[in-house]
Formats: structure tokens, sequence, C-alpha cells
């Protein structure tokens, strides 16, 4: 993840976090790292889930890890490289614990695993365990091996369906991960944008049934998740099986989750501006729940630039499209992705990016330097552009963006709003609560509980949002 560059919770790229499940009954130890995006965060719960049905606990500390998991993002050459300079790290530890007779197997999951294979193997010769996206239902059997001394490379895409086949998540587990969560409804993405490694490390896009999906909601909602958010590569081109049989499309999925007892919000991320259907508008129209922001990425605002990217559409579709949205649903706050230096990019296509910015206004955006990757046709396209001009484009471009991002939060101030209340805040006596607009807002504990969604005025808006009960 190039830190340098992006903020915290990225849409597509969330900060490193690690994850300790919370049964603490059983003798070996996996640590875990995530880097990349929300579907990460979510494949993470759930391989420390089928972990856990095998005897595993979640640890904080590296040093005690019997197992560590390394889940990886390619997306960027700065996120897949620090995998290796992690694994060099880890190479040091796993051999302290030889000394002491200990074991640590050392994992690499994600899409650098897909992407890269055995070629991890012959990099980093402490790696024991290489695993694909698609594969991880097969988890506990490769460990087996891997632990009996084998190099295991698990990168074949699996016929079978993962999801059918990973451990549930089991309340006592859900209930110690807060009122929000992930639900991952699509994967894969058919797109092959020129610039993107995702269709070839997650493949394909699959999308779960709808009986799968409510299931899993209501065992989320039965153990006290408010707010669920839907996860997909290209999560609006999500169009699954139906009970009747027929197939639906992500708004009517919208509207039958927003049925189960105890979901109050409802997101999804991220969506490509070609998937976005009236149905799916209308439900912003119709369903309370559904919440009044939406990261929905353009990455360029010119034509050309548009085309070489195969992103399929042009800035003035894009530009309607938002009226459409904002028509039926008129308080919706836009969050994007950006890419400058594109291969071709000139200043009058660059001026086009920092044009749509102005016309749209975002709420929240993610900015990035282009950066080629093995295999992707922009990788091969000719008039590559010098590093200088995609650092200077990027100032500016961000510098706008900071610039509307501010006065979004400023505008809050006085506002009253509903606020999901998730977290003690950093000082005593603190809660901290989610907008409908995905901003954190403090607020005194004796406010309301954790899960409680009240209704607030902001008193202070500067560089947090803070909060009183009305
Ligand atoms: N499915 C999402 C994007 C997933 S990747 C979509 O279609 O919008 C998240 C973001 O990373 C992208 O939106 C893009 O802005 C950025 N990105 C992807 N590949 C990149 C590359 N090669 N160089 C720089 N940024 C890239
Ligand atoms: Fe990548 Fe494009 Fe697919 Fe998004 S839609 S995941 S940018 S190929
Ligand atoms: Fe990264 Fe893979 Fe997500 S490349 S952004 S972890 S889909």
């Amino acid at each position: 993840m190039d830190l340098e560059q992006i903020e915290k919770t990225h849409s597509a790229e969330q900060p490193e976090a690690t994850f300790a499940p919370s049964l603490a009954t059983t003798s070996k130890k996996v640590f875990v790292k995530t880097y990349g995006c929300q579907m990460n965060v979510y494949d993470s719960q759930r391989m420390t889930d089928a972990l856990a049905a095998d005897g595993y606990a979640g640890t904080e500390s590296i040093e005690d890890a019997d197992l560590v998991l390394l889940n990886t993002c390619h997306i960027r050459e700065k996120a897949a490289e620090k995998v290796y300079s992690e694994l060099g790290r880890m190479r040091g530890l796993k051999a302290e614990r030889a000394a002491r007779g200990q074991e640590m197997v050392i994992g690499v999951a994600g899409c650098v695993a897909q992407a890269e294979g055995r070629e991890i193997l012959r990099r980093e010769k402490a790696v024991d365990l290489v695993i694909g996206p698609q594969t991880y239902h097969r988890l506990p059997d490769a460990l087996r091996r891997a632990r009996g001394g084998e190099k295991v490379v698990e990168t074949e895409y699996a016929i079978e369906d993962k999801f059918e086949h990973l451990p549930k998540p089991r309340r006592a587990e859900i209930i110690g991960r807060g009122v929000t969560a992930f639900l991952t409804v699509q994967e894969g993405c058919d797109k092959f944008c020129t610039f993107c490694v995702v269709p070839y490390t997650r493949g394909s896009e699959v999308s779960r049934p709808v009986a799968q999906i409510v299931a899993e909601a209501e065992k989320l909602a039965d153990a006290g998740v408010r707010e669920l958010t839907l996860l997909g590569q290209n999560v609006n081109a999500w169009h699954g099986e139906g009970p009747d049989g027929g197939e639906w499309g992500l708004g009517r999925l919208l509207y039958r989750l927003a049925e189960i007892p105890g979901i109050a919000r409802l997101r999804y991320t991220t969506s490509h501006p070609r998937d976005m259907d009236d149905e799916l508008i209308e439900a912003h129209r119709d369903l309370p729940a559904l919440m009044p922001y939406l990261h929905l990425p353009v990455q360029a605002g010119s034509d050309r630039i548009l085309k070489a990217m195969n992103r399929r559409h042009k800035a003035a579709d894009y530009v309607r499209l938002i009226e459409r949205i904002r028509a039926a649903r008129p308080d919706m706050a836009m969050s994007g992705d950006f890419i400058v230096g594109f291969p071709g990019e000139s200043d009058a296509d660059f001026e086009a990016t920092m044009q749509i910015v102005r016309d749209v206004g975002y709420a929240q955006a993610y900015s990035f330097k282009y950066s080629p990757r093995p295999g992707t046709p922009g990788a091969d396209m000719k008039d590559h552009v010098a590093e200088a001009v995609k650092d200077e484009r990027l100032q500016r471009l961000q510098a706008l963006l900071n610039e509307q991002m501010r006065d979004f939060n400023a505008g809050m101030a006085g506002r009253t709003m509903d606020l999901l209340i998730e977290k003690p805040g950093r000082d005593q006596g603190q809660r901290v609560g989610r907008s409908p607009w995905l901003q954190p807002v403090i607020v005194d504990e004796t406010a309301g509980e954790i899960g409680d969604i009240i209704n607030v005025r902001i008193t202070r808006a500067g560089h947090s949002l803070f909060a009183e009960p009305v």
C-alpha cells in the first residue's frame, strides 16, 4: 500500500490491520496481517474462522505465532514489494523460534500469492505456503501439508465455490467484531480495465446466490451487527440466483436485506459506473437504510484516456449518472478513485480530470499515480508519463480533492443526523459513531450504547466532528 499516497480507510486499500479471533481455548496461534482492500479484510476473517475450527487462536504478537499469514495486495508495485520486505523480517523471527524448538509456518495469501505463485517460494525461502483467494477453503489441508515439510502452492482456481466450503462465521466470533460488518457478495471482475490486475488475481466474476447472502446477513444481524457493507470488486455487477429461481440484481437484493430485523444501515462497494441500473438507483430513492454515500470511481476525466483505460463510458455519461443518482437521493455524497499519469495522458487530459472533480464535487476520494502492472495491457502501452510529471499532477489533484473533503466536513456544522455508535473513543468518556456519510463523529458516552442509532446535532466540525444528542 502506498502510504504516502492514500489516506486511511481506502475503499480498495485499507491500512494494514491485524486480526485476532476471540476463541482462546486453543493451543496454536495464528497472526494474520491484512493488506489491500476490504475484500481482503473479509477473507482474513473467514480464513481465521476456518483456522479456529482447526485449533488456531488469533494473536496480535507475531513472536508468539505458530502460523503467520500475510493476506497481500498486488494493485500497485509498492503494495506488492512491501510483502517481500515483511517476509525478510519474518525470516529472522522464524529462525529465532526454530532455535527455541518452536514452529513458525509462514503463509502468503491474497493477490500477490495468486499473481506470483511459486515465484514467492523462489524469492523468499522462509515461505512454506502460498495460497490464492479462490482456494481458501483448502487452507486447513494446505496447512497440514506445509507442517509436514512440504512447500505448498495452491493457486489453481477451484471449481467448488469457496463460500460454500468455508466454515460459516460463528456467533461468538461475530459479537467480538463490532456493530458493522462486511459481507462479500461478488468476487472477481470481467471488466479488464487496462491498468488493473484484479481480473487476473481474482478471476472472473462470481456472484453468490441470494439465499446464501441472506443467511449470512441474518446471522450477522443476530449477533448484533447494525450496518452491513456488501463487498465486491465490481459489486453492482452482482446478479444472483433468487429464491424464486429468477435472476436478481443488486437493487433487488438491497430491498430484501433491508427487511432483516436489526439491520439498520446498508452500503455497498466498489461500484462501476456501467453497472448502476435503474433498480439500484430506485433503491437509493426508496430505502432509508441505504446510506447516502456512494463510492463510484471514474479514474479520469478525459474521454481519450477513459477509452485507453477500457472504462467503457465517457466523462459526460458519468456526470449525467451522478445527476440521476442525486435526483433520486438529494443528500447523496460521492466518493471516487483517480489515476494520474496513465500512458499517453497529456496536460489537457489531466485538466479534464481536474474539471470532472470540480463538476462532481467529492466528499471523499483516493488518487494514485499510475503504476504499470506486469501482464496488463497498460504496461505495454507507449508514451509512459515521466515520474516527475505524475508527482506534480498527483499533488495538484490531491490539493483540489482535499479542499473538497474539508468543505464537505465543515459543511456539517449545525446539521442534525443519525449516528450509529460504533466504539469507545480515544479519550475517556467518549464514544465514536458513524454519520450516514461514513464520517467518524465523537459524542459523550452518555449519548448512547454501542450499537444504538441516535439523532445528534454537529457542534464542532473541524479536524474531527463532535456532536450532541438532540
Ligand atoms: N473495482 C474498482 C477498483 C478496484 S482497484 C473499480 O472498478 O473502480 C482500486 C483502485 O486502485 C482503482 O479504482 C484505481 O484507482 C486504483 N488502481 C488500480 N490499478 C492501478 C494501477 N495499476 N496504478 C494505479 N492505481 C491503480
Ligand atoms: Fe479493476 Fe476495472 Fe475490474 Fe475495477 S472494474 S476491478 S478497475 S478491472
Ligand atoms: Fe489488492 Fe487484490 Fe484487493 S490486488 S485491492 S487485495 S482485490
